[in-house]
């Protein structure tokens, strides 16, 4: 028996309960639902809304929201495009254990950059990972600014702030598209119901 083989018998011994069993008992399909796009733009505005809609449906769900982990797991990073991609990384960590425990998993996260994007997806089962793109514009996140953050931003008092002195890096290929500018929450949150049911 070569090592590798050696190793993946000692990890069937140590985990008795498969991913697919801990998803089979919750009678669901574990996924991870990634909302990407500028602060403002109403990613958790969104999420929170779909898992309210799953939730009710008898659905089991989590949702990692950036701001809220920023006061736990992530406070010690700041806005730079390291600490970013750090966030990111452990955003995904969590994101793929909790899918793993069979749960169907939102992330709300500005998570500029495509690199982190594609490395959180990478961690995931074919299939399981599907990318939103909030595409809000930047005019329209700035009009609403609802924590005061471009305000803070343009006049100079918050730095690496996304879309002015921080770049976004828009998703190419998206599962989905959505404008919180164009589209109502409830239709909104109706298009990836139908995501997660395709
Ligand atoms: S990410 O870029 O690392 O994915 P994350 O989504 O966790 O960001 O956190 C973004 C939140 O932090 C924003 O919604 C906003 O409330 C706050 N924030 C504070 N400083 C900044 C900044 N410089 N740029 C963007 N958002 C900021």
């Amino acid at each position: 028996m070569d090592g590798k083989a050696k190793m993946s018998l000692q990890q069937s011994h140590g985990l008795s309960i498969s991913p697919e069993a801990r998803a089979a008992i919750k009678s669901q399909q574990p996924r991870c639902i990634w909302l990407t796009g500028l602060s403002g733009a109403g990613k958790s505005t969104l999420a929170n809304a779909l898992e309210v809609r799953l939730h009710g449906n008898g659905l089991h769900t989590c949702l990692l929201d950036g701001d809220n982990l920023r006061r736990g797991l992530c406070d010690d990073l700041g806005m730079t495009p390291e600490a970013r991609k750090e966030n990111v990384r452990r955003i995904a960590e969590v994101a793929r254990l909790m899918v793993d425990a069979g749960l169907i998993v939102i992330v709300a996260a500005i998570s500029p950059f495509r690199a982190d994007r594609e490395a959180a997806r990478k961690l995931f089962p074919e299939g399981t990972f599907l990318e939103v793109y909030v595409s809000t514009s930047f005019e329209v996140c700035a009009r609403r600014d609802p924590k005061g953050l471009y305000r803070e931003a343009r006049a100079g008092r918050l730095k690496n702030f996304t879309g002015l002195d921080s770049p976004y890096e828009a998703p190419l290929e998206p599962d989905c598209d959505i404008d919180t500018g164009d589209l109502a929450l409830s239709e909104a949150c109706q298009r990836l119901w139908a995501l997660l049911h395709c």
